[in-house]
């Protein structure tokens, strides 16, 4: 770009050099700023900060844009399946068919998990969050896979990757039966990923597994729109344990660590226990509203705003018509949507959350969708991790790839000034 900007700092001129992306976002590049100037610049939250240069999605909050790699999220909820966002997410192009069935291939031959997790999975107490359970797990798989990835081979790379899709699933379809009391169930080579995940999740021990395709195609969007989202907590949380080279596996266990909390995937946990705690009050929203606005109450009306959208989640807008139509499918009618619903529409002529640019964000209406696929309400931010997987993985090859230095943030100390045992007291 070749522009600079400039300051003044105890009388001295420093320039640093602005960088521009290819939306025409615009950065200022301040790699050198502490050697030159002695300065760090403060800002809790990430709120303005760009910690990367990536080519992996590109959001725009203003306008409601979300693109994969280029391409607008709702052609790829509609037109694509999920291994496939998955390989374009990770390796930047959209499979040919011989790369999308290798691809495919490939997954399948990792899809069996040591037996050994078995023992680990029954150990957990029943009524354990499957989302601890699935973090634990997963660092559990690091025993089984032990070493870091060679980012210099990228066979070795490759093999990783497919090996953590492959098993990340099966252990998502455990879990899930381990919420459920249902006995352990295993890959079925034969099918494709998504039916295949459904056959694993909800297959009964007594009966034969029959593919609806309702079902696998609300699960191949869900999973889709959840695929990546640039720098949230939870990839950064990925890139960041990256950059300190500890392994693959062990990043994307801290990433679901990070997903877990209720501002992040727990929303849509959370959401659903919102809507129901409404509709046992008597299904009036406005009173939940106030408390949403009151500064003194710490409730907040989950799955809405978010920090960077300033106008609708693109994702929300598909999956609330998802919900719909599979509910209309599926001939469920739950008084719940009606609930949301009424709550959006209040919530978007009320000042407060129209002078905040609250909207309804990927979490509001997803739960919705679990709900009517028989999932359990506790098992929603396990689904959202399994989304995420091929953006946690591509967001963590890019940063090795592009050999990023660890992640070490600095801070402005504002503790004790020296002192020592003896001017105690
Ligand atoms: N209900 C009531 N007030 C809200 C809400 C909400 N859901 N969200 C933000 N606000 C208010 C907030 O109190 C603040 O008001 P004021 O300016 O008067 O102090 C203002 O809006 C700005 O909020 P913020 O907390 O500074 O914004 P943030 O960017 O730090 O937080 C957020 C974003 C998503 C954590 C927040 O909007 C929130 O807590 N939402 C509910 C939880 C939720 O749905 N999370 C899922 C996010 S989408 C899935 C994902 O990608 O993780």
């Amino acid at each position: 770009m070749g522009q600079k900007i400039k300051f003044n700092y105890k009388d001295k001129e420093y320039e640093f050099p602005l960088i521009q992306g290819t939306e025409g976002e615009v950065g200022i590049d301040i790699k050198t700023l502490r050697s030159e100037t002695g300065l760090i610049t403060l800002d809790p939250g990430y709120k303005n900060t760009g910690s990367c240069i990536s080519s992996i999605t590109y959001l725009d909050g203003e306008n409601g844009i979300l693109r994969y790699r280029g391409y607008d999220i709702d052609d790829l909820a509609n037109n694509s399946s999920f291994i496939e966002v998955s390989y374009l997410l990770i390796f930047g192009e959209m499979p040919s068919s011989n790369e999308l069935n290798k691809f495919e291939n490939d997954i399948r031959k990792e899809c069996l998990v040591h037996e050994d997790i078995t023992s680990i999975l029954k150990s957990f107490p029943h009524g354990a969050h499957p989302m601890g359970v699935l973090a634990s797990l997963t660092s559990a798989l690091i025993s089984f896979n032990p070493g870091s990835v060679d980012v210099n081979s990228e066979e070795k790379m490759y093999h990783a990757i497919v090996q953590l899709i492959a098993k990340f699933s099966v252990l998502t379809a455990w879990v899930h039966r381990k919420v459920r009391g249902l006995p352990l169930n295993y890959s079925d080579n034969s099918l494709p990923y998504v039916e295949n995940l459904a056959q694993m999740m909800f297959k009964n021990p007594n009966e034969e597994y029959r593919s609806n395709p309702v079902i696998t195609s609300a699960l191949n969007k869900l999973l889709i729109l959840h695929a990546d989202h640039e720098q949230n907590c939870s990839t950064s949380t990925v890139r960041i344990v990256g950059s300190s080279e500890a392994g693959l596996f062990a990043s994307i266990s801290a990433g679901i660590s990070a997903l877990w909390g209720r501002l992040h995937g727990g929303a849509n946990q959370a959401v659903i226990e919102m809507l129901e705690m409404i509709k046992r009050d008597g299904g009036d929203a406005s009173k939940f509203m106030e408390k949403a606005k009151d500064k003194n109450h710490s409730f907040r009306l989950m799955g809405f705003g978010h920090r960077v959208y300033k106008n609708f989640d693109p994702r929300a807008k598909i999956i609330k018509k998802t919900a719909d139509g599979i509910l209309k499918d599926l001939g469920i009618e739950d008084p719940i949507l009606d609930i949301a619903k009424n709550l959006e529409q209040e919530a978007l002529n009320d000042k407060y959350f129209v002078d905040r640019k609250l909207y309804p964000n990927v979490d509001f209406y997803s739960g919705i969708i679990y709900r009517a696929l028989e999932i359990p309400t506790e098992m929603f931010t396990v689904m959202f991790a399994l989304g995420r997987l091929p953006g946690w993985i591509a967001q963590w090859r890019e940063m090795r790839l592009n050999k990023e230095p660890i992640g070490r943030p600095r801070q402005i100390y504002n503790g004790s000034i020296s002192r020592n045992t003896k001017s105690k007291g």
